[in-house]
């Protein structure tokens, strides 16, 4: 490499060189530096060696810079600045903490992602990660909004500015209280459920357009289910969640359908049972914006990983 005129500068010359100017006086600089004044000397001469010129017009008191000083202080001031600010900015990206602000439905709770999670926490120890319980629909402007980074529901998004991955397929199981005559079989048909009264907890509806058949117009996704199969129930309870939708079922009030994942909730008081349509699924989705930060695709990675762990069919697709 070609030898600079700056290689034999150091920083304490150049710093020394700043303190006197500013001081006008070598006496001054050494009693705010700390600094003997025979060392301020010795370093401002190691400069003006290695620069071959004189910064200070020695002979003149208060001591004054010449021009070729003049010009070297304002230039080194703003390079010094800058050089700080390289220095910090450096600093704080190194240190940045990286984060991931997940949204979620309250049923992808008993599917993977609390596995999902975790292994995230194991794989990439540095990444902060905040969960947000919130509802597919909703996902869509806290994603444009960047409260979260990425989404996991149920249902596909209408919308050109999210890009949506279909992760997998949940089947549906009957939920019944547990000294529900229906409790004792081993599989159930929706037509068994004609005359229930159905509880219904979903909080996004599917788009009218997904309507086909004999689910035409019907946009309630388990109302949607019923009517594939001709079947409406003869009663209805409408609530805001899951949760509460099992506490009827668990108090005898109704029956309900929830994705496979949910069968370990109240145990005692609900019997889940298998449903012969294989068909009358519940998706689970993962959405992001089209341009995600890495950390959501290094999330979806393991996501397969997962999937391919337990031997769980899908779709690989890219973000
Ligand atoms: C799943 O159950 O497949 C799942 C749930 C949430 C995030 C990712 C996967």
């Amino acid at each position: 490499m070609k030898k600079m005129l700056i290689d034999d500068v150091d920083l304490k010359q150049l710093r020394a060189f700043l303190l006197v100017a500013e001081h006008q006086s070598f006496s001054h600089a050494a009693k705010v530096s700390g600094l003997s004044q025979p060392s301020l000397s010795r370093l401002v001469r190691q400069l003006e060696q290695v620069l071959d010129l004189s910064l200070f017009d020695r002979y003149q008191r208060p001591l004054q810079l010449t021009e070729a000083g003049q010009f070297y202080q304002q230039k080194l001031q703003t390079i010094l600045l800058e050089l700080e600010q390289a220095s910090l900015l450096a600093k704080n990206l190194a240190s940045a903490k990286r984060v991931l602000n997940i949204g979620f439905v309250p049923s992808v709770l008993y599917g993977l992602l609390p596995n999902v999670v975790a292994k995230m926490r194991l794989d990439f120890t540095s990444l902060e990660i905040y969960l947000k319980d919130i509802s597919s629909y909703q996902q869509v402007s806290a994603l444009k909004a960047g409260e979260i980074d990425v989404g996991f529901g149920r249902f596909f998004q209408e919308d050109g500015d999210i890009r949506q991955i279909l992760l997998r397929h949940e089947v549906y199981t009957v939920a019944l209280p547990n000294f529900h005559p229906l409790a004792q079989k081993s599989v159930l048909k929706i037509a068994d459920l004609v005359n229930e009264n159905l509880i219904l907890y979903h909080q996004t509806h599917l788009p009218k357009a997904s309507g086909v058949g004999a689910g035409m117009g019907i946009t309630e996704p388990l109302l949607h289910i019923f009517s594939r199969y001709g079947i409406t129930p003869a009663q209805t309870t409408r609530v805001n969640d899951l949760q509460v939708a099992l506490g009827l079922v668990a108090g005898g009030l109704g029956v309900t359908l929830v994705p496979d994942g949910l069968k370990t909730v109240r145990p005692k008081q609900i019997a889940y049972v298998k449903l012969l349509h294989e068909n009358a699924t519940s998706p689970i989705y993962l959405y992001t914006l089209s341009s995600p930060k890495p950390e959501v695709r290094q999330l979806l990675e393991v996501v397969y990983q997962i999937y391919e762990d337990r031997g769980i069919t899908y779709r690989k697709q890219q973000i």
